[in-house]
């Protein structure tokens, strides 16, 4: 392969340098392109742009390769835990068994989290959408720890790590609670980190409460498989708002309100709410089907296809086998459920959707197991935020100790050109 691109332009031939990666994915390295062109590209939904060089996760879309720094997400999935693969995502390398159980400890020394900031939940109506709340809990986290972390301390930024893996499971479960008008619990630091997430969602003070082990454990690798995806939309945000040096909380409020949105993360929650709309129009797959082909109605299959793979989802074989796996063992019996094995069975046969390459994507499972543990569907994306965390700091911390840029795209003006501005009067 050449070690250059050329582009010639308004007569004149241009070079630039390419940029390899370890599994020789090629970019164009374009910084020069504008001082020495006075043009820029265009590219909206940066579809063809790299934001970074990143160390953290590869990802193949045309192979269905996921891999966190190095491992398969296959391995991660089967061999590993949450707190292992947080630990390997934010410090590079998998933690020697000493460093995993002071990783959890150092974890534990943040669960408390302040008691005013059941004042700002307070604030909220019980019908806000806990992503919502999620986001804003997050930021007002920043009041309470008002201390920037010098990212070039490792002794504070692991700190950080500690605390905001801490803090955030806590909040995330808040979110719940107080929708159900349930006292907000504790996290309990003799419980493992994912327990503590069942316990704090549905422990109440009338009773004893035990999670159940095949939904923690499948908990666990539901985590772990959304843990980092590369520069999505919400992991690009949290990067570009901590790129004008905001804090890690406020960069993270921005990552769950990116994570919000139903072509993101929500779409596990739209997942749901698309089964249920069927099935109260009477199960019929095939109906639905032909309307998703159909270019005049408004339908979307909602958790099919996805923008990098266009082969399946690495993740939603793994979490396709889990959910059999949960729902037997649970012993679920669920109309909402069977009508999703029929559209997943129907759309895997069908051309239409074969030749797109639309594939259920991990949304289209996560939803259904979630559902199967008795998880609300409001709380579906916070999950997903929870998994995801880990992913955004890491990144967080990539971007900040590479010294990043702020990020601060062009555009191209197609507005009017320059106009004589006239008194009200004369309007
Ligand atoms: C993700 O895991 O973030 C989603 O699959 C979306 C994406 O990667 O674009």
């Amino acid at each position: 392969m050449s070690k250059t691109a050329i582009l010639e332009f308004d007569g004149k031939k241009y070079e630039f340098p390419l940029i390899v990666g370890t599994e020789d994915e090629v970019a164009i390295d374009i910084d020069k392109l504008r001082g020495e062109t006075g043009a820029i590209t265009m590219d909206p939904g940066y579809k063809n742009s790299g934001s970074c060089k990143s160390e953290i996760t590869f990802l193949d879309g045309e192979k269905g390769i996921l891999r966190y720094r190095g491992y398969s997400i296959e391995d991660l999935a089967e061999k590993s835990d949450f707190l292992e693969v947080s630990y390997l995502l934010v410090f590079g390398e998998l933690p020697t068994s000493s460093q995993l159980e002071k990783f959890e400890n150092d974890i534990r020394k943040y669960t408390l989290v302040h008691e005013e900031m059941k004042n700002i939940i307070d604030g909220f109506p019980k019908t806000a959408h806990p992503m919502g709340v999620l986001a804003s809990l997050t930021s007002a986290l920043t009041a309470f720890n008002p201390k920037s972390v010098n990212v070039a301390n490792d002794k504070e930024m692991y700190e950080a790590v500690c605390k905001t893996m801490a803090k955030f499971l806590v909040i995330a479960t808040w979110t719940y609670r107080k929708a159900m008008g349930y006292p907000l619990n504790y996290y309990d630091n003799t419980k493992s980190y994912v327990e503590n997430f069942m316990q704090l969602m549905f422990a109440l003070p009338t009773g004893p409460y035990k999670a159940n082990p095949v939904v923690v454990n499948a908990l666990d690798k539901l985590f772990i498989l959304h843990a980092d995806h590369e520069q999505n939309c919400s992991t690009s945000t949290v990067r570009m708002v901590g790129s004008s040096h905001a804090g890690l909380f406020a960069s993270i409020s921005a990552g769950v309100s990116a994570l919000w949105g139903p072509l993101h993360g929500g779409a596990n929650q739209a997942v749901l709410e698309m089964l249920e709309a069927i099935q109260k129009d009477g199960g019929d797959v095939e109906k639905y089907l032909a309307k998703a082909k159909d270019k005049e109605d408004p339908f979307r299959l909602m958790g099919f296809g996805h923008r990098v793979y266009k082969n399946f989802d690495p993740r939603a074989k793994i979490i396709k086998k889990a959910a059999d796996e949960v729902l037997n063992d649970l012993g679920v019996d669920d109309p909402v459920l069977s009508i999703a094995k029929k559209l997943e069975e129907a759309a895997l046969q069908d051309e239409y959707f074969k030749s797109r390459n639309l594939y259920p994507n991990v949304d289209f499972y996560s939803g259904i197991i979630y559902r199967s543990m008795g998880i609300p569907t409001e709380m579906f994306t916070v999950l997903f935020a929870i998994g995801r965390l880990p992913g955004w700091i890491a990144q967080w911390k990539e971007m900040r100790v590479n010294k990043e840029p702020i990020g601060r795209p062009r555009q191209i003006y197609t507005g009017s050109p320059l106009r004589e501005f006239k008194p009200i009067n004369e309007r």
